[in-house]
């Protein structure tokens, strides 16, 4: 193993003990689950890579702020200090608060969405297209052909084509185009950046044609880690400065603060124009709670402004982004086909390469996510051809291009010993791969079927 520069920048105040399985009980708890791995119980689970979402550990300062929780139903203390904080580091004018990123994107659909619409953005997400589309839109993917290519090494694969969002512009009128989606970073195409450069180019030919920009912020600052390490002009610019001129370019963001904001719950919308945030603030009213609590208590609004005074600090992101960069470099190291390059918040195992024996039919992420908590207790998220679910319109199932495995890394909650447990794990696995079986699914929910559907080994 590679030695390492520097050590997580925390010390340990407080232990949450882990619980091992057998073989025997990983395989019970398997069958109970459907081989679907947002099934398992979290007592089956000994190291949980499921996702980076509302999973990570709080500071001392950040759980000091929960006793600070001003839960007075308006106008808490709480609310102020978290609009402070976002128009300090994100620099929007309004704020929302959602009880968590998907609170936020059905409120900014419902408002700019009409019938018959369409929302280009990079790389779809799962909920935040459901809200598109629950809203009569269409999402069309204009993201670089490169970022559908596991194996394409461009630093920035999660930029938008600017050729694609002008044809499409040509093609269908700036009128039914509300707004451009754009995620920093791209979580379906590995934790992928968005340079500055592209957003500014993005911004500008969306300002010619009056056509908003919103960005999904949830990684953001992820994506300004790497715009600071990989991009020319920004190694001397601090992560704040850059997440600041970052936001400028967009008209406002969704957030779910699970992510880069270092708490379990909560998340915003954030706008620059006063019409979209008066009419978000009337309607925030009927689906989360008051405009000054958004569906959060007063001490998870404080948590997550501080939470967001930690995160764009240096030394966190950098050890964070750093963890990822462990794991992956040391399975590459060994061989094992994962998305290049490596990104923020995950290592994606790449399932076509990994299992060539099997069809897309035959799920190959979803089997080797089942086959991997087999064989260790570790559990990862399918994002393939189940989480890319079906055509609105024809019933098709996509087919994506990239069919993957996510290890998911909770921030500040697992150590270097816990990633070279997990390294150790794929290895096994990948010695073994030819014996792997695939799937067949056995039942499918209509909605955002990959958090419940089940299946059968073939
Ligand atoms: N946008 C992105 C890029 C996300 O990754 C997520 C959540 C959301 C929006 C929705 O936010 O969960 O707070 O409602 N991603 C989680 C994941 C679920 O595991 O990647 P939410």
């Amino acid at each position: 193993m590679k030695k390492r520069a520097w050590a997580e920048p925390f010390k340990i105040k407080m232990v949450e003990l882990l619980k091992t399985t057998t073989p025997a009980e990983r395989k019970v708890a398997l069958e109970e689950s459907g081989y679907n791995t947002f099934l398992l119980k979290s007592d089956d689970v000994y190291i949980d890579l499921l996702t980076d979402s509302g999973t990570n550990a709080m500071s001392d300062y950040q759980w000091a702020g929960m006793i600070v929780g001003d839960e007075a139903y308006a106008g808490s203390a709480n609310f102020y200090n978290l609009e402070r904080n976002v128009q300090k580091y994100y620099g929007y004018k309004y704020l929302v608060p959602t009880h968590q990123g998907r609170g936020a994107e059905h409120l900014l659909s419902r408002i700019l969405i009409k019938p018959g619409d369409i929302v280009p953005g990079n790389m779809y997400f799962t909920t935040t297209r459901a809200h598109q589309e629950l809203m009569g839109a269409t999402f069309v993917d204009i993201i670089v052909d490169e970022a559908h290519d596991s194996e394409s090494d461009l630093p920035f694969k999660g930029n938008i084509d600017l050729g694609k969002l002008e044809a499409l512009i040509d093609k269908v009128g700036a009128k039914r185009i509300p707004y451009v989606c754009v995620a920093a970073t791209v979580n379906m195409a590995g934790g992928q950046p968005i340079s500055m450069a592209n957003i500014k180019m993005v911004s500008e030919l969306c300002r010619h044609h009056k056509i908003k920009v919103m960005l999904d912020a949830t990684r953001a600052i992820e994506n300004a880690y790497f715009i600071k390490t990989k991009e020319s002009g920004f190694a001397e610019k601090s992560i704040h400065e850059i997440l600041f001129e970052f936001c400028s370019y967009s008209d406002g963001c969704t957030m779910s603060g699970k992510k880069d904001l270092l708490v379990n719950i909560g998340g915003f919308l954030a706008l620059n124009d006063w019409e979209i945030f008066e009419e978000a603030r009337n309607m925030v009213v009927l689906y989360e709670g008051l405009h000054t609590y958004g569906g959060l208590a007063g001490r998870d609004m404080e948590a997550m402004s501080r939470g967001m005074e930690e995160a764009v600090q240096f030394e966190h992101i950098q050890a964070r982004i750093g963890q990822v960069a462990y794991v992956g470099e040391n399975l590459e190291r060994l061989g094992i086909p994962i998305v290049r390059p490596i990104g923020g918040h995950a290592i994606f195992l790449d399932a076509r390469r990994f299992l060539p024996h099997l069809k897309q039919t035959d799920f190959p992420a979803q089997a080797l996510a089942a086959w991997l908590y087999l064989e260790a207790g570790i559990r990862t998220m399918e994002r393939g051809i189940v989480s890319a679910g079906r055509n609105k319109d024809t019933g098709e199932n996509h087919a994506p291009k990239l069919e993957l495995v996510r290890l998911t890394f909770p921030r500040r909650v697992y150590t270097q010993a816990h990633c070279d447990v997990t390294i150790e794990a794929v290895e096994t696995l990948y010695q073994d791969r030819n014996s792997l079986k695939g799937l067949r699914m056995i039942y499918e929910p209509k909605y955002l079927r990959f958090f419940q559907a089940r299946f059968k080994p073939l």
